[in-house]
């Protein structure tokens, strides 16, 4: 029996070409796992009128952890119009099957590790090595939204003083969505950005928050976050609004660390420092809960390059490295990594967001197979 059983789950467009440059290194790297392929994304969406099935979830239950590709997301209408016939008009709304795996399986923490590899021309600086520490399963993700509002919410939230001015807009026109938090989650995400800068010597955690104006979730989340650096006297603790943190990204990147946000700051930061070390091609990204992982690169499904080879795989395989310190299996975590950056160092083989679209650019599974070289 193999040492390790991981779900399998391509997702939706170029999804499925990562994966297969995955598959290239891991079995190079004879990683004794069983694969067992689950389904997941669009497809399911169109004909089943459900983008993650029971049995997926049944899957993940009997596995160690998930690698996972990318997922097509689109507005309702939109999701509703892709419906099989069939499915129409019965109520079905299209949710992010991402997105609810997080909150299923409680993956509360989504680390993504932003450095810049020397070499690559992509880098804004090369100095950048910055991890994002996202909180996964609140905040606006995990918040109600309406549209139109039940009619005792308008009334109740129109009775507010400060609110009364929205009762002239009329129900009709008025859609809301919620930022909901607890103290747990924000305890739980700081502590363990706290503990990571201090087991990986990093000077220090940035909390990206917006207290002046989200007081009472912003509010929280800054206490919170100064209670807990009060037990890492060897970490320094600092503050920043979240639109001043993003121009402070572009200014001063490499005076950067640790970051730590609640769900959708952290979803915003965390693409705006992929973008400093060279973009979504290089971003790999884990959800971790307490029992559970499910390893995924930040990057969606690009629709328009499916099944061509063409995108970038190292945010992938960058992936499968932190599934492999999940699993404490830092010798190969660490072979792999230093193959990866060999090759961006070298320069010779990549794809064409690295060479240039004229530069004769290599394949998706033409780098994997460089990685694999560099073993
Ligand atoms: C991410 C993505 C997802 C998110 C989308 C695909 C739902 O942007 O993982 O950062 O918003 O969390
Ligand atoms: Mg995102």
């Amino acid at each position: 029996m193999a040492k390790y059983k991981i779900a399998w789950m391509p997702g939706d467009g170029v999804g499925n070409d990562v994966m297969d440059a995955a598959k290239i290194v891991l079995d190079a790297m004879n990683f004794d796992a069983e694969y067992v392929p689950a389904d997941i994304g669009w497809e399911f969406w169109c004909k089943e009128g459900d983008p993650l099935p029971q049995r997926t979830i049944d899957i993940l239950k009997q596995t160690d952890c998930a690698l996972f590709g990318a997922i097509t997301s689109k507005p309702r209408d939109e999701a509703h119009e892709e419906l099989d016939p069939e499915l129409k008009d019965k109520g079905l709304v299209y949710f992010s099957p991402i997105v609810k795996l997080r909150q299923l399986f409680n993956l509360h923490t989504n680390l993504r590790p932003c450095k810049a590899f020397p070499g690559n021309p992509l880098n804004y600086r090369d100095d950048i090595d910055l991890v994002v520490f996202r909180e996964n399963t609140e905040g606006m993700y995990g918040g109600v939204e309406w549209f139109p509002l039940p009619e005792k919410v308008y009334d109740a939230m129109c009775d507010n003083p400060k609110m009364i001015h929205w009762k002239e807009k009329g129900l009709e026109n008025v859609a809301l969505s919620t930022r909901i938090m607890s103290k747990q989650g924000c305890e739980s995400i700081c502590r363990q950005a706290f503990n990571y800068a201090k087991t990986h010597g990093r000077k220090s955690v940035t909390l990206c928050e917006k207290p002046n104006v989200l007081r009472e979730t912003g509010g929280l989340m800054t206490r919170v976050f100064r209670d807990v650096a009060k037990d890492f006297p060897g970490v320094e603790a600092w503050e920043a609004n979240i639109d001043a943190i993003c121009m402070w990204l572009i200014k001063n990147p490499q005076d950067y660390d640790v970051l730590v946000a609640e769900n959708m700051f952290g979803d915003i930061v965390s693409d705006l420092c992929a973008g400093l070390v060279g973009g979504l091609g290089f971003a790999s990204a884990a959800n971790i809960g307490d029992e559970y992982a499910v390893f995924e690169p930040t990057h969606g499904s690009a629709p328009k390059y499916d099944g061509q080879h063409v995108v970038n795989p190292t945010a992938m395989l960058l992936t499968v490295k932190l599934m492999f310190d999940w699993l404490k299996e830092d010798e190969m975590a660490a072979k792999l990594e230093n193959a990866i950056a060999t090759v961006i160092k070298e320069g010779t083989v990549g794809t064409y967001d690295v060479k240039g679209r004229d530069n004769n650019p290599d394949s998706t599974l033409e780098v994997a197979e460089e990685v694999v070289r560099k073993l």
